[in-house]
């Protein structure tokens, strides 16, 4: 299983900043087999990013599509569109979910999507803090996976990664506070048992990363989670130097 460390941008940077950062860190960065760098800048900059960037090194995800692949819907930016310039999709982020009130039918049609336009989604779920208080964390999470993969089908499973980001824990989040590896580990537990139980029992091909308030000093210990194989990063992925920091413990870690 490869091991995947993305880093999203959210809506910060211009095209220009972007292109700066691109150039320091491809200058820093060195590959290795089985790890998966990707950045997800804004859609603007995926463009131009994608003339400079080295695939050997890092690849582009981009943070949102739309779930229809051409048509009359104003201010979208369809995955067929993005074809050619990304390998990955950040779907369903908490940010969508809350700000933007995607529901979980748009989740749905944009995972398929990029599935059907061979792009990777990256389905975020997570609960959020008053779910955990009330302990419906389990339910919470085997429902945005059922809904959300209600379009794909068994034999395109491992067209697609999870990225568990408990809503409590990122960073952007008012109060939030930072997840133990033992509260990670429970829900990597649930993601994975259901993913068993609704599609047999290979599903360990599927990746599930871990995202939330994700820096250098705790990176180490939430790649070394069973069942763990990623990070999703936010706050942390906006400073070359630190990105690259986590990068190289995920080498190490990994190794
Ligand atoms: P954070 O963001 O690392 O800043 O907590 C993670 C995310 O929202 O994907």
């Amino acid at each position: 299983m490869k091991t995947y460390i993305v880093g999203n941008w959210k809506m910060n940077f211009t095209v220009g900043e972007s292109s700066i950062y691109l150039h320091k860190l491809l200058k820093k960065i060195t590959p290795k087999k089985g790890l998966v760098v990707a950045i997800a800048p804004s859609t603007i900059a995926l463009q131009p990013l994608s003339l400079q960037i080295d695939r050997k090194k890092i690849r582009l995800a981009a943070q949102n599509c739309c779930g229809k692949d051409y048509g009359a819907y104003t201010g979208e930016t369809a995955v067929s569109q993005l074809r050619g310039l990304i390998d990955f999709c950040i779907i369903g982020h908490s940010e969508r979910r809350f700000v933007f009130n995607e529901s979980d039918k748009m989740i749905r049609e944009k995972v398929a999507a990029c599935v059907r336009n061979g792009i990777t989604p990256i389905l975020c779920i997570g609960e959020t803090e008053s779910e955990r208080a009330f302990g419906e964390t389990a339910d919470v999470l085997k429902d945005q996976i059922s809904t959300g993969l209600a379009d794909v089908s068994r034999e395109d499973l491992d067209k697609v990664i999870i990225a568990y980001e408990p809503v409590w824990a990122i960073s952007s989040v008012k109060g939030a506070k930072v997840a133990v590896p033992d509260d990670i580990s429970s829900s990597i537990d649930i993601i994975r048992k259901h993913l068993k139980d609704t599609y047999g029992k290979s599903t360990d091909e599927t990746p599930v990363l871990y995202g939330g308030s994700v820096n250098p000093s705790n990176c180490g210990a939430y790649l070394t989670i069973p069942g763990v194989n990623g990070l999703l990063i936010g706050g942390s992925s906006l400073i070359a130097d630190q990105f690259n920091d986590i990068i190289e413990i995920a080498k190490r870690v990994t190794a």
